[in-house]
């Protein structure tokens, strides 16, 4: 059955049309649906006469927002009784620190698999605050692949970043490793299901998959939790907020809002099978044509591919700039790759519809026609 959202999407294949074919890296695209209720809410939240961002937190008709969200994120993922759900601040960013203090004990440390920015960022504040080192790393190859992980570490916990946005590199499954494993899913929560009983904390921050920028989910293992012997400042220890149900302080009422908007789409479009469906079918699209197409070239090893953010580049340098122009022209956003790499970077999140990769598949083929 086709969506509203996609049959919405399908419309804007014009470029006179107010909506772009959006493949930002993040923020990126959410459903119509989505931001259509987010902005009545914003005005008004159901009937209460108040706007959602004028209410208190602590009102009935919020506290059942953040409800249904944890609960949404607890249904959508399959989650067992015992992986406690929050929603935070301060973006994957802060997580960086906050999961280090959290899962490395004092006399422990954490070991990094580096398989690209986000996952150098994460070991650089891990070290800030205690023993932390490179597992494995991918650095020395412009981190064009994900170097295998080993089934065996000696460190207290492993920390991994399931996709590398920038890169355009991904997982192909859920590692197994005989260490509590932390993963930063930033780029692809929701996009698929996952095995949870492999992870001991997972957080991501909102703007990709599920909401606008200004939140962080945080899903973890009480069992393995509060077992530091740190004391830790108390907005960086995830047991103080669990006790306080995500509601320690004034949360971020919009962004939590608008992701459970989302994760209410996500179910309505049949969940993360059905997404993880949709996004193979999107990455088949655009990489058959990267290569196929005689004037691009893949950047990501095959075997490490990411469904989500497709990397490539010009195979002529001076064409950069003229693809680019071409994508603008078709009404296509965000497709300048990062400044790491160059090229492009087409970020198919949940919400992009496969007609925007057909249009972008077909803007290459225009290009190999009119510059090949
Ligand atoms: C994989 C990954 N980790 C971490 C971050 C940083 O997230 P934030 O800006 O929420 O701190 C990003 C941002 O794009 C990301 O893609």
């Amino acid at each position: 059955m086709a969506s509203p959202d996609l049959n919405r999407n399908c419309k804007t294949m014009s470029t006179t049309s107010s909506h772009l074919h959006n493949f930002s890296a993040g923020p990126c695209i959410l459903p119509q649906s989505v931001l259509q209720q987010a902005s009545d809410a914003v005005r008004e939240l159901d009937g209460s006469g108040l706007s959602l961002i004028e209410m208190s937190h602590r009102s009935k008709a919020f506290v059942d927002v953040m409800e249904e969200a944890r609960a949404l994120v607890r249904s959508e993922l399959n989650l067992p009784d015992r992986y406690e759900v929050l929603f935070l601040q301060g973006g994957a960013s802060l997580g960086f620190l906050t999961t280090a203090l959290n899962f490395t004990p004092t006399d422990g440390s954490m070991d990094y698999a580096v398989t690209g920015t986000w996952a150098k960022k994460a070991l650089k504040e891990a070290k800030k605050m205690g023993t932390a080192q490179a597992l494995t790393s991918s650095e020395d190859s412009n981190f064009d692949r994900i170097p295998a992980l080993p089934s065996s570490s000696s460190a207290s916990a492993v920390h991994i970043t399931t996709n590398n946005t920038i890169f355009g590199t991904q997982y192909a499954g859920d590692p197994t490793i005989d260490k509590p494993l932390v993963a930063d899913m930033s780029s692809d929560i929701f996009s698929r299901p996952i095995d949870i009983e492999r992870y001991s904390c997972i957080y991501a921050g909102a703007q990709k998959n599920m909401g606008p920028a200004g939140t962080v989910l945080y899903i973890y293992d009480k069992e393995q939790a509060g077992k530091t012997g740190r004391d830790i400042p108390s907005y960086l220890d995830l047991t103080v907020h669990a006790d306080k149900d995500s509601m320690f302080n004034t949360p971020p009422v919009f962004a939590v809002y608008t992701s459970m908007l989302t994760l209410r789409w996500l179910k309505s479009e049949g969940g993360v099978i059905e997404m993880q469906k949709r996004n193979a079918a999107k990455a088949d699209c655009i990489y058959s044509e990267i290569d196929r197409n005689p004037l691009f070239s893949g950047f990501a090893d095959n075997g490490s591919r990411s469904v989500m953010n497709a990397t490539f580049t010009a195979a002529n340098d001076a064409h950069t700039p003229l693809f680019l122009e071409a994508c603008q022209t078709a009404g296509i956003n965000g497709l300048k790759g990062h400044r790491s790499i160059g090229g492009f970077r087409a970020s198919m999140y949940n919400a992009l519809p496969l007609t925007s990769v057909k249009v972008l598949a077909d803007v290459m083929k225009e290009f190999e026609r009119t510059h090949g």
